[in-house]
């Protein structure tokens, strides 16, 4: 059971699915592709809809898996505001008790006007991140990838837009914004300070490491690792460990660049990119540029992988209050994230690229909610796109559409 395949159960027989032919693989890890009829296997999935579109969105992501092509028990649990207003707490031990002993976990979104006053350790986005700890989740993936039918929603000229699929692999629980020390105290000169700590050792750095490079080989085979090597130890001590562990993915390209290039990069030219690597803040700011190259916070899922164990799914907008209950949120961003789900945390390739491929025939078709429309194209709600998108999931054939 291992990070990013994340399969809890043996599966009668395993293989690696990937783009490109590599010599040296642990099946053991991360993707690897379930063989035989997929209507065999059986799954538990926690879902997690949270607050605002969350539960809208999620019951659309719910009805795209059961048509799957293999068997699921679905348990929904509270999270956030809801649960809260239920029990009194953003993360109920039942909740983080039932997604610890599921296969996979599906979340929707946290968050509303109504507890925004709230205490910190009373606040939904305080669940958010006890979930994330609870499940061990180190391994944040965000693929930002520009659909030719949306490329005019980038901010960026088409033709630096066009064609933009990559993946940020970002480390989730190291780093900076855990470090010890960190807090207040005053200086030499009695002036009060603020300090935090970077810190990450080599284990941290190589499990992250060798994620990424599973990733990159699964995808196109690029890895770039991004730092401040020239100026921060603890950036030092991870681009060795990267390039050590390079030698045992030969099949895997792998370059350095520092984070200031890279944020200069990713706008410049963001296709040189296939898979990104780096460390939880710079992750935290890179991943949320390179999402923005598509301009569609709507179809973009996210996944949260650990060493053991379920990941936990999500799609990377908010709670949307604004337009929560009114059939106006995008679903695909959710319906992206089942496909993570499949492909991430259950090895179950196929299914995921069916779901892919749907996603990308509803678009074809013409369908868009308000957040992509634009003239010439069909404006639906929620659960119409969900309708048209359980339309176009060709159980019969699986096409690559995307490198999620
Ligand atoms: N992972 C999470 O659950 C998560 C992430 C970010 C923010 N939040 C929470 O969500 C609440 C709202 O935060 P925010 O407004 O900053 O961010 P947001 O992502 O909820 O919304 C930003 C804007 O994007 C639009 N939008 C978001 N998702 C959409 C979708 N699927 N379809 C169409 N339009 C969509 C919204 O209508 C809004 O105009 C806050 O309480 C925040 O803490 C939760």
């Amino acid at each position: 059971m291992a990070a990013l395949q994340a399969n809890p159960r043996p599966l009668k027989a395993l293989t690696i699915g990937r783009r490109r032919p590599s010599p040296s693989l642990n099946p053991t890890r991360l993707r690897c592709s379930a063989s035989g009829k997929s209507a065999e296997r059986s799954y538990s999935v926690t879902l997690l809809p949270g607050d605002g579109i969350g539960p809208e969105v999620v019951a659309v992501a719910k009805d795209v898996l059961s048509l799957a092509g293999i068997n699921f028990q679905f348990k929904e649990m509270p999270i956030g505001g809801s649960a809260l207003d239920a029990v009194g707490v953003p993360l109920p031990d039942e909740t983080l008790d039932t997604a610890k002993s599921s296969d996979a976990v599906l979340l929707g979104a946290i968050g509303g006007y109504k507890w925004d006053k709230n205490e910190k350790h009373l606040k939904p986005e305080t669940g958010l991140l006890q979930i994330r700890a609870g499940l061990g989740v180190f391994a944040n993936l965000r693929p930002a990838a520009v659909l030719p039918q949306l490329v005019d929603a980038s901010t960026l000229k088409k033709e630096v837009a066009e064609g933009v699929d990559l993946m940020v692999v970002r480390e989730l629980t190291g780093g900076i914004y855990f470090g010890k020390p960190r807090g207040f105290g005053t200086n030499d000169n009695n002036e009060d300070i603020g300090f935090n700590t970077e810190v990450y050792s080599v284990s941290e750095i190589d499990r992250i490491a060798r994620v990424a490079f599973e990733v990159a080989r699964k995808r196109n085979g690029k890895l770039c690792s991004v730092d401040k090597a020239n100026v921060l130890e603890a950036s030092m001590l991870w681009r060795k460990r990267v390039t050590i562990l390079a030698s045992e993915y030969p099949d895997v390209e792998l370059t350095h660049m520092y984070v200031d290039n890279a944020a200069m990069q990713l706008i410049r030219d963001p296709k040189q990119f296939d898979t990104i690597v780096t460390n939880n803040i710079f992750g935290d700011i890179l991943s949320d540029e390179a999402s923005m190259l598509t301009g569609s916070i709507g179809m973009l899922p996210s996944a949260s992988i650990g060493a053991s164990g379920p990941g936990l799914f999500e799609p990377i907008h908010g709670s949307a209050p604004d337009i929560a209950g009114q059939d106006k949120a995008n679903p695909l961003a959710t319906v992206l994230s089942v496909a993570m789900l499949l492909k991430y945390g259950l090895g179950e390739e196929s299914a995921a690229t069916r779901i892919e491929a749907a996603v990308i025939e509803t678009l074809n078709r013409g369908f868009r909610t308000g957040d992509i429309f634009s003239s010439g194209t069909t404006l639906v709600g929620c659960k119409r796109m969900g309708e048209e998108v359980l339309k176009c999931v060709d159980l019969q054939k699986p096409a690559a559409v995307l490198t999620l």
